[in-house]
């Protein structure tokens, strides 16, 4: 009997426990190393899909300067418990990771005629991280080449004069982001942006 009471008392204090500790939250969240370099999110091919960009320029046309250029697309993604924690509240939470991978567009190649598909050259893998009690604008961008830990990009690259004019919710892009704007609408999280 006593041994079935205890049974039943370590269920009770266990029980809560397991609800409140965010076990997921901390598999995706940044870390760094002690120089405050940003770990690679290596698997963020397992994230949610937000978008694909392609040949997305924030210049006006110049007559003859994309003529050369190759074109490219850009896929972006978030971190599971960050694009949870949206759907419920049409913002990012602390500790939010995303990723925006730069890939070129190959045509012409086994039965493609027309059109365009992605190649395996990645071009670039920049992040972009919400991390409240480190970062002075909440956020801060890494740009990453291989899968070595990143220096943070100084605040005064145009990267953060951009996103935070520009990003419609909380200096993120989710103007192009299909699956998030709605949600952004309906909670009125969404800044009228260009
Ligand atoms: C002139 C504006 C502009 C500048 C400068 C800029 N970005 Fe962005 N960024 C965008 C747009 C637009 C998107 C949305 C891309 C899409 O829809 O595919 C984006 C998306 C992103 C994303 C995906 C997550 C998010 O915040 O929406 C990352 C990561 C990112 N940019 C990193 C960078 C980094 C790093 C730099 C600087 C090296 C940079 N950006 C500079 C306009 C800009």
């Amino acid at each position: 009997m006593k041994q079935a009471w205890m049974l039943g008392a370590a269920i009770a204090f266990a029980a809560p426990l397991f609800t409140v500790v965010p076990l997921a939250a901390a598999d995706n969240a940044p870390r760094y190393t002690e120089e405050g370099r940003l770990q690679a999110p290596i698997n963020y091919r397992e994230w949610i899909y937000l978008t694909s960009g392609f040949n997305m320029s924030y210049a006006e046309a110049q007559p003859g300067a994309a003529a050369g250029s190759p074109s490219r697309f850009d896929n972006v993604f978030a971190s599971p418990e960050a694009y949870r924690s949206f759907q419920q509240t049409g913002t990012w939470p602390d500790k939010t990771v995303l990723v925006l991978e730069v890939r070129a567009a190959g045509s012409n190649a086994s039965i493609n005629k027309q059109g365009h598909f992605q190649t395996g050259e990645r071009f670039a893998l920049e992040v972009h991280v919400k991390d409240v009690e480190r970062f002075p604008g909440d956020w801060a961008f890494f740009g990453f080449t291989g899968d070595e830990p990143a220096k943070m990009i100084a605040m005064t690259a145009q990267c953060y004069s951009c996103h935070l004019q520009h990003g419609a919710v909380d200096t993120t892009f989710v103007q192009f982001y299909p699956t998030l704007l709605p949600i952004a609408e309906a909670k009125q999280t969404f800044r009228s942006r260009r």
